[in-house]
Formats: structure tokens, C-alpha cells, sequence
């Protein structure tokens, strides 16, 4: 059987797998973790220690039709100044609880369009952010820009702010998938806007595309992704485009019929990866390619590459706090998400507590399983030594985990004595392989095929 029947045999081209940004995943989290525990994990950090922010703002002008990501839209800029404030209390209330000397690896702001917040503002965030906790000497803020909701005073806020790596959403510029996933944007205006970023001194550009889109073909991908190199992005998320009409109800104006075959998509992202690879991007993990001096390419090369809710990340510390409506936090001992509509946030953060209403705190393997699904999201390999040095398991224990994922996918996951290893052909399966050691989805053992 050759490897692309195999692949479809396995289920590859029908499979709804989660991306592994967290394990437990998200839809697994509970109702017990409440602003208490929250407030104890804060008080728990280290004074000195450095750790990440996240900070999320659920506004858009428009709301493009493709896009999966829990944001509402306002033409006007008067829900996005009231929330600034609610943030601004929200930190105030993070001060309370965080020790001092506390300083910031990483601070991203993400959406949403944060680009959205007007200039002063952007400034007056920024200023109350690092009042409580400053960046580190080697820190990093990056902010997520629409190339259409942004000028020149808002990138000269950000600038000024700190801000030295900036994530563009391009998607496709193909006018065609362009009008059907409703979300114009033109290769001018995205180049003036990469300009006027590099030209603020932000010399860190990321961009994000999709594979996968309605009348997406091998010949149009090739064509955005040769007009987004002549952008030169340091690192480039390549996702695949999730259709998923019945959760977002925008998507339902995108024709069914008008999207690439579940082989094609394969394709599609082959075309595109040949594309980068060729003009010299490392490939990293599963969706993302990088220059070979960005840091997340050296990260990869050196091991240090993780997994965070905003995908790969080369961020190590050990604690990230999410700020803002439905924002996810990540602690040593576990999870903790806020409240996901912004009134609810608003009213928890104006009484004086987080609005913290879900999560999860590690138990049992969650650790162990967690770091297995991490390594193989990024190394594509897990290394038995060291799962051996970091958890109370056994090597019996992983055998057995290592047995059940090799009787699943035969080939395409191999078992070593070092540890076990997704081979280049399984690559397309990683997030199915990975699948196999999430306790809590249990549709992981759905296929019985032996390869
Ligand atoms: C949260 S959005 C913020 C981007 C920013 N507001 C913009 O429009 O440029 C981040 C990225 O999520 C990705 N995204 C949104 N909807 C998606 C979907 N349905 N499938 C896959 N990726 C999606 C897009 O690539 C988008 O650039
Ligand atoms: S792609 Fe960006 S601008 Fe468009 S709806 Fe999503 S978050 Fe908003």
C-alpha cells in the first residue's frame, strides 16, 4: 500500500484532531478551578522569577468570515476604550497577588485586533503592563496586527511602547478566495504595512496563511506564498484552514462546495512547504517555517521549541498569565481560564476578583502525557531518558504507552530504545499520533488498521 493510501486508511483526510496547544485541551477543562486557586497559583510564582503575558482583545471592525476566533465585532472604538479599562484593573488586581521583582519574558497581545485599542491607550496599557512587571534584558513583545486596522500613529504607539516582533494575518492574497472567505486585502497594502513596521525599527515580522481555503489551488498558493516571501517574514504560520460552520456561524456565508478535497489540502500545504524550505526556511513542527537566525528556529534546533496557546512557541518560562475575556493561563500545577464573554469579565474585574471560571489543576499522568504530546508536536520524537529523569514512570510504563500508538500507526511511529519517533512520512498524522496519549479524548483509539 503506498503512503498516501495508507494515510487515508488511517483517517488522515477525515480526522478532527485537536492541535495540542495545551494537554488537558481546552474542552476538557472543568468547573473547579475558580479566582481562588487562580489567585493561589499567582501568589505560588517566585519573587524575581521571569514570566509570560498574554493579553486578549475580543474586538474586530469587521468580522472576516473565515475566522474561528472568538471576537466580536464593533464599528466603533467605545466597547474596545471600556475594556482597556477593565485590563487596566485586571493587572491592577495581578500587582495585588504577584511578588515582587517579577519581569516579563514574553508579552503578547493577541485578538481579536488589538490594533484596535487607539494610540494613547496603546501607550497607557503598555505603561500599567510594565509598571507591575517589566520586560526582561532579552524580553519580547509582539502584537498581532490587521494590515487593515492599523497607521501610522497606532504602529508609532506600539513602537514607542516596546513592542519588537509583529504578527500580520495575510491568509491568501488571491482575489478570488479573498472575496469568498470575506477578507480583502491587497498585496500593497500588506507590503506598505511590513514596511512601516520594519521602518519603526520592529525588525521581528511574522505572518500568518492558510491552506485549505475555498478555490484554493496548487498554482494560487504558490503564487501567495512566492508574493509573501518577497516580504521576507522572519517566521511564517502556515495553518490549515479549520471549516467548521456549525461553531462559527460566519462560515456558513463560505460555499461547502467551493472547498479543496481533504487530499487536496495535503497538497496544498506540500506546495507551500516545498516553497519555503526552497527559499531557505527551516521547518518547524507541523505549521510553522522559520529563518534560520529567528529564534524559533534556533529554538528548534537547540531543543528548546514548546507548545503554547498560540501554537510553537521558543517562550520557556515556566508560567504564563492570561489577561482579558476568555484568556488562558498556564501554571506548574495547572490551567486556568477566564470568563469567555466580556461582560461577564468586566463584571467579575469591576468586583474585584478574576473572572476565572474554568480550568484544570495536573494530576495523575497529566504531566508525563503532556510532555509526550509536546515533544512529538515539536521534535516529532520523545526521548525515554529523559522522560524517565523528569517522572515518577516506569520503563514498563512507557512501553506500554509507547505499544498502543505503534499497534495504531505500525510505520509511521517508531519505538527505539531511546524513545519513540514520528518518521517523515507519518508527519501528516502527528496531531492523530499525539492523540494516542491524550487520556481525556476518547476517540483516540478509533481506528484498528494495522500498517
Ligand atoms: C486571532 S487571528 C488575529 C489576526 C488579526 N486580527 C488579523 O486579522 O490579521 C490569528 C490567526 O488565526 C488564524 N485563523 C483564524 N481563523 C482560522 C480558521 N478558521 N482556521 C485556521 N486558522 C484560522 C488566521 O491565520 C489569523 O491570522
Ligand atoms: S481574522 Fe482577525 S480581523 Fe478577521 S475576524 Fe479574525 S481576528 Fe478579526
Amino acid at each position: 500500500m503506498d503512503t498516501h493510501s495508507q494515510l487515508t486508511r488511517l483517517g488522515l483526510f477525515d480526522a478532527r484532531v485537536p492541535r495540542y496547544t495545551s494537554y488537558p485541551t481546552a474542552p476538557h477543562f472543568g468547573g473547579s478551578v475558580r479566582h481562588g486557586q487562580f489567585s493561589e497559583w499567582i501568589e505560588a510564582i517566585p519573587a524575581g522569577s521571569a514570566i509570560s503575558l498574554y493579553l486578549h482583545v475580543p474586538f474586530c471592525r469587521r468580522l472576516c468570515w473565515f475566522c474561528a476566533c472568538r471576537t466580536q465585532g464593533t464599528q466603533t472604538t467605545d466597547p474596545v476604550i471600556a475594556y482597556v479599562q477593565t485590563l487596566k484593573q485586571e493587572i491592577a488586581l495581578l500587582k495585588q497577588h504577584l511578588a515582587p521583582g517579577v519581569t516579563l519574558a514574553r508579552l503578547h497581545w493577541g485578538g481579536g485586533t488589538p490594533t484596535m485599542i487607539p494610540p494613547d491607550l496603546i501607550r497607557d496599557l503598555a505603561d500599567t503592563i510594565f509598571a507591575v512587571a517589566p520586560l526582561a534584558a532579552d524580553g519580547e513583545f509582539s502584537v498581532e496586527i490587521d494590515p487593515n486596522e492599523v497607521d501610522a500613529p497606532r504602529l508609532d504607539a506600539l513602537a514607542a511602547a516596546g513592542m519588537n516582533r509583529a504578527s500580520i494575518g495575510v491568509q491568501d492574497f488571491d482575489p478570488e478566495i479573498q472575496r469568498t472567505i470575506g477578507r480583502d486585502q491587497s498585496y500593497e497594502l500588506t507590503r506598505s504595512v511590513a514596511d512601516m513596521i520594519r521602518s519603526r525599527g520592529v525588525h521581528s515580522l511574522n505572518a500568518d496563511i492558510l491552506y485549505g481555503l475555498p478555490h484554493q489551488t496548487a498554482q494560487r498558493i504558490a503564487d501567495s506564498v512566492q508574493k509573501l516571501l518577497t516580504l521576507s517574514p522572519d517566521r511564517v504560520a502556515l495553518y490549515g484552514y479549520a471549516h467548521v460552520p456549525w461553531m462559527s456561524r460566519r462560515q456558513q456565508m463560505i460555499p461547502s462546495d467551493a472547498m479543496p478535497k481533504p487530499e487536496e489540502r495535503l497538497r496544498l500545504f506540500d506546495v507551500a512547504r516545498r516553497l519555503f524550505t526552497w527559499g531557505g526556511y527551516a521547518e518547524i513542527g507541523i505549521d510553522h517555517f522559520a529563518r534560520p537566525n529567528d529564534s524559533m528556529a534556533i529554538a528548534q534546533a537547540t531543543g528548546h521549541l514548546r507548545r503554547n496557546f498560540q501554537g510553537y512557541t521558543d517562550d520557556t518560562a515556566p508560567v504564563l498569565i492570561g489577561l482579558g475575556a476568555s484568556s488562558i493561563s498556564r501554571f506548574p500545577q495547572g490551567y486556568a481560564q477566564n470568563a469567555s464573554g466580556t461582560s461577564d469579565h468586566t463584571k467579575a474585574i469591576r468586583a474585584g476578583q478574576f473572572s476565572t471560571h474554568r480550568g484544570h489543576a495536573f494530576a495523575g499522568e497529566d504531566l508525563l502525557r503532556a510532555r509526550i504530546i509536546e515533544a512529538l508536536m515539536c521534535d516529532f520524537s520523545v526521548s525515554r531518558a529523559e522522560l524517565l529523569r523528569d517522572f515518577a514512570t516506569t520503563p514498563a510504563r512507557l512501553d506500554d504507552l509507547f505499544a498502543a500508538a505503534k499497534a495504531e500507526f505500525g510505520s509511521f511511529f517508531e519505538v527505539t530504545a531511546d524513545g519513540a519517533a514520528i518518521p517523515p512520512a507519518g508527519r501528516p498524522l502527528t496531531r492523530m499520533i499525539a492523540r494516542m496519549f491524550d487520556e481525556y479524548d476518547h476517540a483516540r483509539a478509533r481506528h484498528s488498521a494495522a500498517v
